[in-house]
């Protein structure tokens, strides 16, 4: 490790003494953000961490509908996104004004939103849910049509396990651009047929070849929970490049192989040990949600965790 690295990690281990804040870290994260965490996991996780904080501030090493989970789950303290351009695009195919008109033209069919939305968008669902809970929040739903959105593939994930609900997508086609380069997950075959007795495990936001070839359809969560339980030694892992770090790191006793090394977020990678500090050191850049937005999305959020308890 280079000194810088070892020097910037001391500064923010003490100033988060100092300050007073918790490091939440999201699992794509570059290594050495992980290793300055204070908890580190998927979205259902990060999110149920962020609804019981005691610290007065939170460091969110992740992207805006994270942060904005955060925040909505914790009007009064400062939640801080180190760099406001990690934006996930995929929250941004999602604008209020479409799902506006998919309301209108599906009159009394509830809304579930997959986090990675907007806040406003979150204010207008009923319920949201994450990779983690997406079937067991519409079985318990249990209504014949539901509007869901943004993400088709996770909509593909749950009607294969929640045969009697129609999905109504919103937008038509919402995708994750980097779940999108494993395409049918060819050099993931591969690797299987090199190592048969591996695990091949998907995240729902591939697309359905890949899904319908994999082991395990899983969250990030799900996928980290998993490797340490099985009793297999080797897995192949089709999402993005930070959790094959996670794996490697917290369990080495194993292998890890990524079904693709150039699957990276962006997004993900525009926060650095470096802009972590600085946003520890300034307290800035604060993530703000209006009020109003705050109070309407807070419930679908709320709703979502008592559902999946
Ligand atoms: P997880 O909730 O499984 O960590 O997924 C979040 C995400 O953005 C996947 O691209
Ligand atoms: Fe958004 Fe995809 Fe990045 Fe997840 S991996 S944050 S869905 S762009």
């Amino acid at each position: 490790m280079s000194e810088k690295i070892q020097m910037l990690k001391e500064k923010i281990n003490q100033l988060k003494k100092d300050k007073d804040a918790v490091l939440l870290v999201h699992n794509y994260q570059v290594n050495e953000v992980q290793e300055v965490a204070d908890f580190i996991g998927d979205s259902l996780e990060l999110s149920r961490k962020a609804q019981n904080i005691e610290s007065k501030m939170i460091i969110f090493c992740g992207v805006d509908f994270m942060a904005e989970t955060a925040s909505i789950l914790n009007p009064e303290k400062k939640v801080i996104l180190p760099n406001l351009s990690a934006r996930c695009p995929m929250a941004a195919q999602l604008p209020l004004k479409t799902l506006l008109k998919t309301k209108n033209e599906n009159p009394g069919v509830p809304v579930v939103l997959y986090v990675n939305t907007l806040a406003e968008a979150k204010a207008e669902c009923d319920v949201t849910c994450t990779s983690a809970n997406a079937v067991q929040i519409i079985q318990k739903l249990d209504k014949d049509k539901v509007i869901f959105g943004p993400d088709w593939n996770l909509g593909y994930y749950v009607k294969k396990r929640v045969s009697n609900v129609e999905l109504i997508p919103v937008p038509k086609y919402g995708f994750c651009n980097t779940h999108k380069l494993f395409k049918d997950g060819i050099e993931a075959l591969e690797l299987k047929k090199k190592y048969p007795e591996a695990d091949l495990l998907v995240h729902p936001e591939c697309d359905p070849g890949f899904q319908d070839n994999a082991d395990y359809v899983l969250s990030t969560g799900g996928m980290y929970r998993h490797c340490k339980e099985s009793s297999k030694k080797i897995f192949i892992i089709g999402t993005e490049i930070g959790m094959v770090d996670r794996l490697r790191r917290e369990i080495p006793s194993k292998t890890f192989l990524p079904a693709n090394p150039n699957a990276e977020c962006p997004s993900m990678k525009r926060i650095t040990l470096q802009n972590t500090y600085e946003a520890l050191v300034n307290e800035d850049p604060i993530v703000k949600v209006p009020k109003e937005i705050c109070i309407k999305a807070l419930k679908p959020i709320e709703r979502m965790l008592e559902m999946s308890k």
